[in-house]
């Protein structure tokens, strides 16, 4: 795994059982209309298809990310940083761990989804060579998901 996020002080490292109270904690202030529950969280971490990894400033969780993967197929199960630390580059180290851990696993179309209200968010994964492929309809709490995909080789990937 890439350690380094190229944001001073910031590391990455995998999620453990012991991170759980702290993500959860960033979930519900940045989810707040469809934050995850603890249960639906520590589920993942003891999914074998799955790659979790948090970012760490000193002992302090910052942002996290999970990816599913399914070779030939994966998708970012979550992502989400704290707003105190957005705009330096968290979110697409965040995102080019998933990505790169993905590769190595034979996953070549990575798939997900995003709240239609959260161009923030869309925008960072257009940077990265994702496309919206479809909507889904009252998928969240008062919201559509834009459906977006990126294929390996395609698009851009800094
Ligand atoms: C979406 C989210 C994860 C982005 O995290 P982030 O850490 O702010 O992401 P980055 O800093 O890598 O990129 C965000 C912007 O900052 C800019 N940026 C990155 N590094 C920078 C730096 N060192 N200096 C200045 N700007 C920088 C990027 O260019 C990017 O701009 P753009 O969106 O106009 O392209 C974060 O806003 C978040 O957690 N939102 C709430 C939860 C959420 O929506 N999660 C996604 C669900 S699908």
């Amino acid at each position: 795994m890439t350690e380094t996020t190229g944001v001073t002080g910031v590391r990455l490292r995998e999620m453990t059982d012991a991170d759980v109270p702290a993500v959860m904690t960033l979930e519900r202030t940045l989810f707040p209309l469809d934050a995850w529950s603890e249960g639906m969280l520590r589920g993942e971490l003891a999914e074998p298809t799955r790659h979790y990894v948090v970012a760490a400033s000193g002992d302090a969780v910052v942002g996290y990310a999970g990816l599913r993967f399914v070779p030939p197929e994966g998708d970012v199960q979550t992502m989400a940083v704290s707003e105190q630390v957005w705009g330096r580059g968290v979110g697409g180290a965040l995102l080019t761990e998933l990505l790169d851990q993905a590769a190595r696993r034979g996953v070549t179309h990575m798939f997900l989804e995003v709240r239609s209200d959260n161009p923030r968010a869309q925008r960072l994964y257009e940077r990265f060579g994702f496309v919206q492929i479809g909507v889904r309809r009252g998928y969240y709490n008062g919201a559509d998901a834009l459906v977006m995909r990126r294929v390996a080789g395609e698009g851009s990937h800094e």
